[in-house]
């Protein structure tokens, strides 16, 4: 059994999908970066195990990173799952974690790395926006994919309803890549492309969740 924990910064939608995919995996705890996070309570009720590692309590970058690192070693999970996770990692952190550490990230990468990535997809005028499930290296958002899943950019679409198009998208995904790590079906050394074994291929194309029902 691949075992993981899970890294969080709000709302934790992207856990739930993970913890209620029923995937196999076992969750080790839920961490998060803020006390207020409402993904904890979810998990509490779920009856995960969850950690706080406030990054306001630290004088750097460095020390949160390598207090959170302890956490994490702890627990030695075989994933490290960045769900909504909204702290940048140094190198270091990223070093002690290779080939071990997923992240979700909102858009079609490598297009719209970073923030905003609704709004800026609405900006550039592109017709097709999404998610994509990545490797983490020390590039951000640069690392190789796993996953993604493409939504259409329709005419009066804003920033939130675009947001939200592509969440379900995420909601699938992310579950999806999971369970190709909990079945050993994932070739990655973490730097380079990410092969599934068993599948045609290493993207998970959704043009829109409605239509690939
Ligand atoms: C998700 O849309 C995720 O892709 C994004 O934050 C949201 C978290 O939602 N992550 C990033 O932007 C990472 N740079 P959630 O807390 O409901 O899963």
């Amino acid at each position: 059994m691949k075992s993981a924990v899970i890294l969080v910064s709000g709302r934790g939608s992207n856990m739930r999908a993970i913890v209620e995919a029923r995937t196999g995996l076992e969750v080790k705890a839920v961490i998060a970066n803020r006390p207020d996070a409402p993904a904890l309570p979810w998990a509490v009720e779920r009856g995960l195990a969850t950690r706080v590692v406030d990054h306001r309590e630290f004088a750097t970058r460095d020390a949160f990173d390598e207090r959170l690192a302890l956490e994490i070693e702890r627990l030695r999970p075989d994933l490290l799952l960045l769900a909504g996770f909204m702290r940048i990692l140094g190198e270091a952190f990223i070093g002690r974690f290779a080939g071990r550490m997923v992240n979700i990230h909102p858009s079609l990468l490598p297009a719209f790395p970073g923030l905003r990535t609704h709004r800026r997809a609405l900006e550039a005028g592109v017709k097709l926006h999404g998610a994509t499930v990545h490797m983490v290296t020390a590039a951000l958002d640069g690392g190789p994919i796993v996953a993604q899943g493409a939504v259409p950019v329709l005419a009066g679409d804003t920033e939130e309803s675009l947001a939200a198009r592509v969440l379900e998208v995420e909601h699938r995904i992310y579950p999806q890549a999971v369970r190709w790590f909990v079945e050993d079906r994932i070739e990655s050394n973490g730097r380079d492309v990410v092969q599934v074994r068993g599948t045609g291929a290493s993207h998970d194309w959704i043009v829109s969740p409605r239509n690939a029902e």
